[in-house]
């Protein structure tokens, strides 16, 4: 018997290849292993966007993203988080659960407090919702950054303490944390994040990749030099989209010299554009027939009703909101 997993993931805008395998790919990659569940986030997203055009192009945006890289409905179970209103009404139940001074010590609401931060009571009550996401489907592993640890053990705590209250109701969740593969470095060497505007967008075009690769900086080693890969930023983005034996055989290129830094930026260029361009054209298919999608996510909605609909009759019963 596969696992149940399920993860959730909020809109970031445009996605770049330090997303893609920082955390994007590995979703792809545990599809097979697992009973696997993904789902957008857009309850989760509503606590910091307050514009619904906004919020419907970034919903449909990370479907096509999700769906462009390789997630396949056919083995998984992708779906919207607003479509099932029960993860409303369970959060409801665990907020009443769930005591303030608790709460109160999530980092995340810490440190939006720390900033200053104006605190909705979405903000706040974020984890009582994610534990609602997690535990409804009955989820065992939740594969999740570092930053969102303490809230998967925020739904164990919550399973216990409803189960304790109520009787066995929950499977106790765990999280399974993504460590990014690679640092993925930025155009400049630096980590690659939007705030440092050294990215190269997951779905770029031909025209952008060859900017980015551009703006890379080299040192001064002439053509016939032997260069040094393990301080060359080239070489570590270039490292991404290779394989054992083409990192090898890039690695041989630096360190015997011969091949001037524009020729090795030629040949990155090359390699990300192979690497780029077969997602980035099943994108822009799938926004064609954008139809399509919404199939997707309604199948999906399907699929995951049939599991959570019982189990939201179950607790009901438990709480005693439904008795007729
Ligand atoms: N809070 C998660 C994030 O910001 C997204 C999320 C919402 C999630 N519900 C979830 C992740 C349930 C895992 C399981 O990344």
């Amino acid at each position: 018997m596969k696992k149940t997993l399920l993860s959730g993931v909020k809109p970031t805008g445009r996605p770049h290849l330090g997303n893609y395998f920082g955390a994007m790919k590995q979703f792809v990659d545990m599809q097979s292993d697992y009973n696997a569940h993904i789902f957008i986030a857009d309850l989760h997203a509503l606590t910091s966007v307050s514009n619904g055009t906004e919020m419907k192009q970034s919903t449909i945006d990370l479907a096509l993203d999700y769906l462009a890289i390789g997630l396949d409905p056919q083995k998984m179970v992708l779906f919207k988080q607003s479509d099932i209103p029960e993860v409303t009404e369970l959060a409801w139940i665990f907020s009443c659960i769930t005591t303030m001074p608790y709460l109160m010590r999530a980092h995340a609401f810490k440190d939006a407090e720390a900033k200053n931060k104006e605190v909705n009571v979405g903000l706040f009550n974020y984890p009582v919702l994610m534990s609602a996401d997690i535990l409804l489907p009955g989820a065992q592993i939740v594969p999740v950054g570092k930053d969102q640890k303490q809230h998967v053990e925020i739904a164990r705590d919550t399973a216990e303490k409803f189960n304790r209250i109520f009787g066995e109701t929950f499977v106790l969740p765990e999280a399974k944390i993504i460590e990014s593969v690679a640092t993925v470095p930025g155009t400049d060497g630096q980590k690659m994040s939007k705030s440092y505007k050294n990215t190269i967008p997951l779905f770029a075009s031909d025209e952008e990749i060859k900017s980015a690769v551009m703006k890379i900086p080299t040192d001064s080693a002439g053509i016939n030099d032997a260069k040094n890969p393990d301080t060359s930023i080239l070489f570590q983005i270039h490292s991404l989209v290779l394989d054992e034996a083409g990192k090898t055989a890039l690695r041989e290129k630096f360190e015997k010299g011969g091949v001037g830094y524009k020729d090795l930026k030629e040949n990155l260029i090359f390699d990300l554009i192979t690497f780029i361009k077969p997602m980035r054209e099943r994108r822009e298919k799938l926004a064609q027939n954008i139809d399509e999608v919404y199939k997707v996510l309604e199948d999906g909605k399907q699929k995951i009703r049939a599991v959570i609909e019982p189990k939201m009759q179950e607790i009901r019963l438990k709480v005693g909101t439904k008795f007729y």
